[in-house]
């Protein structure tokens, strides 16, 4: 039996009151984290999640980006303490960036995400193919660019080929995709608006439900966690993860526990309420086509 964790959008935040460090996107994240972000994201939370963690004892653990709010240095070092701890408890992470990481084109020009975050486990701008313990493949898609004002997530031509090359080169054995951006853009739970969702999301889902390979796709970004089966390709379960810390009306924080064993893939989502609860195995729902 494998385990493994998923987690996403941490969104460790720290508000910047230099104007030197507002003249671009950062102005409106600062904004919003002033008069709303701040009271939900309960970043104080890091300790017991890690408490929880030493007790689950992962063999491999997944985090699909957004570690940060604004991306600014102090965020990430935010970041880069918790990774710390989290590799003393399970040392094969793996990640990649969402929106939030690459928040301005400063933060990106400047490399502050891989500076940061690439000590625990190598950074690419390729899709990447690894194998985890327990003989589970993973396909890393990273699907995030600067904006100057919309979150919208991007993969190019040459992204997409290189994912069909994966699928085309890996055995019949399970198979877990993660990205930042889910590739349905609409579901029972959840709606991305145009300039929230993936721009070439069609693509990717179609080349991923035309590999044949049964793929659990993992994402975050929509802050709330489901599990539905793909409307059109019958290979592919798509799972969104709660943000790790969030306490928002209807979406609480928590993330996503992935037994593995005989090839048989077993989901419980974990949420917080007044304490780490570990929920009740999920099972995906159908989805009407969209
Ligand atoms: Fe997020
Ligand atoms: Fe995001």
């Amino acid at each position: 039996m494998t385990c493994i964790i998923h987690i996403t959008d941490l969104h460790f935040w720290n508000i910047v009151y230099n104007p030197f460090y507002l003249c671009n996107k950062r102005i409106l994240g600062n904004l919003n984290l002033i008069l709303r972000r701040h009271r939900y994201v309960h970043k104080e939370r890091a300790q017991s999640f890690l408490q929880v963690l030493s007790e689950i004892q992962p063999d491999g653990i997944l985090i699909g980006g957004d570690l940060t709010t604004t991306a600014t240095r102090e965020e990430f070092q935010q970041a880069a303490n918790f990774l710390d701890q989290v590799s003393a408890r399970c040392p094969a992470i793996y990640l990649l960036p969402g929106n939030h990481d690459y928040y301005t084109f400063e933060s990106c020009r400047k490399h502050r995400f891989e500076h940061y975050c690439g000590k625990h486990a190598p950074i690419s701008v390729d899709p990447v193919l690894s194998m985890l313990p327990g003989d589970i493949s993973l396909i890393r898609i990273p699907t995030v660019r600067p904006n100057l004002i919309t979150s919208r997530g991007f993969i190019s031509e040459e992204q997409l080929t290189k994912v069909k090359k994966l699928l085309e080169r890996k055995g019949p054995n399970p198979t877990l995709a993660l990205a930042h951006y889910p590739v349905l853009s609409r579901t029972a739970h959840y709606h991305s608006g145009y300039d929230r969702r993936l721009g070439g999301a069609s693509a990717l889902r179609g080349i991923l439900g035309h590999s044949g390979h049964p793929i659990l796709y993992l994402a975050g970004h929509v802050h709330v966690f489901t599990h539905t089966m793909d409307p059109t390709y019958n290979n592919i379960t798509h799972i969104t993860t709660s943000a790790l810390f969030y306490d928002k009306q209807k979406r609480r924080g928590g993330f996503t526990e992935i037994k593995v064993d005989a090839g048989t893939m077993r989901i419980f989502p974990w949420s917080y309420q007044d304490g780490w609860i570990r929920g009740v195995e999920s099972h995906p729902a159908a989805e009407v086509p969209c």
